[in-house]
């Protein structure tokens, strides 16, 4: 349906990127990673040699790189100035200063503006499903289905590791739970339940049910 926005919010690695994509492949639907733009901007921070951890240099300096996420869940791309960096901030690196970066009001601004042109566009097109933590409650608060994904501490931490070909899953899980708890408690669009979300803990879920689970819910409002 024209229009169709499937917003999913949740914590690291709760499954939320291979659900999302999985969702949108299925319904022939766009799909936007926010996540990664977050992380584009904090990859482009640190090559900068701007201090992460003082919001004020992040704030005078956000403006300047030019972010692009593709829309095709089949190969989601993201370019900082044109320069391709889809593996550069998947680093341990990134992942440890991404979350200071995105509790910077500046950074949040600039990169929600992004975000809504890009749905706007693909909203008007088909639809599209888009992913991160202020999809529901701040991005697209009246996006007909919003979803709210979690999974337990250790069962993300293995599947992150499985991902990312880690093998310390203690290191990894205390990554993950690091950056829930920035998101979580940051003044300007924390992570939390949209009003009107569906929560789906995918702990006991294979990837392919909570995809399922979600159609279904796409399916209801269709
Ligand atoms: O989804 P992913 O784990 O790649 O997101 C990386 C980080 O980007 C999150 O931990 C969070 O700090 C930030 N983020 C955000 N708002 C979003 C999406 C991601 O603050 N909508």
């Amino acid at each position: 349906a024209p229009g169709l926005i499937v917003a999913v919010d949740g914590t690291s690695g709760s499954g939320k990127s291979s659900t999302s994509r999985g969702v949108a492949e299925r319904l022939g639907l766009r799909y936007l990673d926010t996540g990664a733009m977050f992380r584009a901007m904090t990859w482009w921070l640190l090559r900068n040699g701007v201090d992460v951890h003082d919001p004020a240099a992040v704030a005078a300096r956000c403006g300047e790189p030019s972010i692009v996420s593709g829309t095709d869940p089949l190969a989601p791309t993201i370019t900082v100035d044109g320069e391709d960096v889809a593996a550069a901030i998947r680093t341990d690196e990134v992942n440890a200063a991404v979350s200071p970066v995105s509790a910077v009001p500046e950074v949040r601004t600039r990169l929600l503006e992004l975000q809504r042109a890009v749905i706007s566009a693909e909203s008007a097109e088909g639809g599209i499903v888009v992913e991160g933590r202020d999809i529901g409650s701040v991005v697209v608060p009246d996006a007909p289905v919003k979803v709210y994904i979690s999974a337990d501490p250790a069962a993300r931490a293995a599947r992150r590791a499985a991902e990312e070909g880690g093998t310390d899953l203690a290191a990894t899980q205390e990554s993950l739970l690091a950056r829930d708890k920035i998101d979580s408690g940051r003044a300007t669009a924390p992570l939390t339940m949209a009003d009107g979300a569906v929560h789906i803990d995918t702990t006991p879920y294979t990837l392919d049910e909570a995809i399922g689970l979600v159609v279904a819910l796409v399916e209801d409002v269709g």
